[in-house]
């Protein structure tokens, strides 16, 4: 059975200090009364990484960071390497988030560079699509996600595609209070299950998590999880709120 898994984007939010504690309310919470078969990962700022990891019960949650370099290392002033992420101790790396795509100018070529470090340190990508509104308007939002795909995660070999969890996050839906229905992120979650099978083969298609993304919330979490293909979500503004999160976490 594919995993369930709830990870949240804590994006460029919290001090060090605030996020140690946040980390460790969100602990707390997942120790007391989190459902024992979900995931869970917060995903931090690179600062915040190693004191998160040593924050946290690690068998119950991880940690990812949100971005990493495209090189392995060397001159590239600024930039947080793959292997550094992982001496931290962190297990997962966000790619690929539309807001890096759109403000950082992350194109495929250099997704598939991370991703190929990603994989190569043992680090588990969460690998994020989504369509930008006008897409979704002109009603091709099924072509320009399979397009993100073809262009990067399809370019791997089943080994490494089987490492993936997928993130299905529809622009126009985050951070703007505007949560796809559930009827939208079934049907976009099955397509991308049926488009991996086609790929990769069902057995294949059927042990990949994909979660949904985009304002998902302690209210609306429990109708979008009930979908057959809805296997978790990643949490932005509500991850900042353990009272929250942790009620999305037990939404199944
Ligand atoms: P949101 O962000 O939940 O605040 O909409 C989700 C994300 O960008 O990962």
């Amino acid at each position: 059975m594919r995993k369930k898994i709830v990870a949240g984007n804590w994006k460029c939010n919290t001090t060090l200090q605030e996020g140690i504690q946040l980390a460790k309310d969100v602990n707390t919470q997942v120790e007391e009364k989190g459902a024992e078969d979900v995931v869970v990962v917060l995903g931090t700022p690179f600062t915040h990484i190693t004191s998160v990891v040593n924050s946290v019960n690690k068998t119950r949650v991880g940690v990812a960071s949100q971005n990493c370099a495209a090189e392995p290392k060397g001159a590239y002033t600024g930039e947080v390497s793959a292997a550094m992420v992982k001496s931290t101790g962190a297990g997962y790396v966000i790619l690929g988030h539309s807001e890096r795509r759109e403000y950082y100018n992350e194109t495929s070529e250099i997704l598939n560079k991370k991703l190929a470090l990603v994989l190569e340190n043992g680090l588990t990508p969460i690998y994020c699509c989504g369509e930008p509104l006008s897409i979704r308007e002109a009603g091709t939002q099924n072509d320009y996600v399979k397009k993100q795909f073809e262009e990067t995660i399809f370019r791997l070999s089943v080994d490494d595609f089987k490492k993936l969890i997928i993130a299905y996050e529809p622009i126009w839906a985050i951070g703007t209070g505007v949560t796809a229905t559930s009827e939208q992120a079934q049907e976009m979650h099955a397509f991308l299950r049926e488009t991996i099978a086609g790929k990769f083969g069902q057995e294949i298609a059927d042990e990949t998590s994909i979660l949904y993304g985009g304002s998902c919330n302690a209210k609306n979490a429990k109708e979008l999880f009930a979908n057959p293909d809805v296997d978790g979500g990643l949490i932005g503004g509500a991850s900042l709120k353990p009272e929250d999160f942790i009620e999305i976490i037990n939404a199944y």
